[in-house]
């Protein structure tokens, strides 16, 4: 619950005056999908094109979030919902910095992603789902997690003994089972520029 006796500090300088300074609009690319889909994988590549093109952007993913801000946090559905609150917070702060956030956590739940596009305005959240079959995830098993999960190792593991709610009006689908790291990061790179993200 927000304590009563704190007051919203208004910065002097603006989300505005900060996006004119970068020379472009400030807003979060989210990925959301299956462990092993490629969401870290394509945030990363993507970052480095808008990196390349004096974009000033940064990537938050789960892996690595999960190491010292929400190290506290497990992956029951209430430590989850906590984990993407605190993620949608940090992005927010991000965008009035007049960066572009590139987050990619599995954020299984819709109800979930939700609130963090109702903490943005309109433009400012773009939901992109990197979709993949289970069967193809588990094949990959980068980390060796899914095997572990059938072995009864890891329980509550996402698409085994977990959920994972498909995003139904996500602004953009990549299809990471047939597409390449290039193709899906050109293909969202050309969402960005015919909509004048970028
Ligand atoms: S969530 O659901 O959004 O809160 O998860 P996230 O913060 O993205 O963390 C997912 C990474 O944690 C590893 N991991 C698990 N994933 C799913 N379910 C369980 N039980 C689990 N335990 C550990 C896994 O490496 C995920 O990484 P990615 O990059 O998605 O493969």
């Amino acid at each position: 619950m927000t304590s009563k006796n704190i007051v919203w500090h208004h910065h002097s300088v603006t989300k505005e005056e900060r996006r004119k300074k970068s020379g472009h609009h400030s807003f979060v690319l989210w990925f959301t999908g299956l462990s092993g889909s490629g969401k870290s994988t394509l945030a990363n590549a993507l970052n480095q094109k808008l990196f390349n093109e004096n974009i000033s952007s940064y990537v938050l993913d789960g892996d690595n979030v999960r190491h010292g801000l929400n190290k506290d946090l497990g992956f029951s559905e209430q430590d989850r919902k906590e984990n993407i609150r605190r993620i949608g917070e940090v992005a927010k702060l991000f965008v009035d910095s007049g960066q572009v956030v590139l987050t990619a956590f599995i954020s299984p739940y819709k109800e979930d992603r939700e609130l963090v596009r109702n903490l943005l305005e309109h433009d400012e959240f773009i939901e992109i789902y990197v979709k993949c079959s289970l069967s193809e995830c588990e094949k990959r098993d980068p980390k060796g997690l899914y095997k572990k999960a059938r072995n009864g190792e890891i329980k509550h593991f996402t698409g085994i003994d977990d959920p994972y709610e498909e995003p139904e009006n996500p602004e953009i689908i990549v299809h990471s089972e047939e597409w390449s790291v290039e193709e899906s990061v050109e293909h969202i790179f050309q969402y960005l520029k015919n909509r004048k993200f970028l």
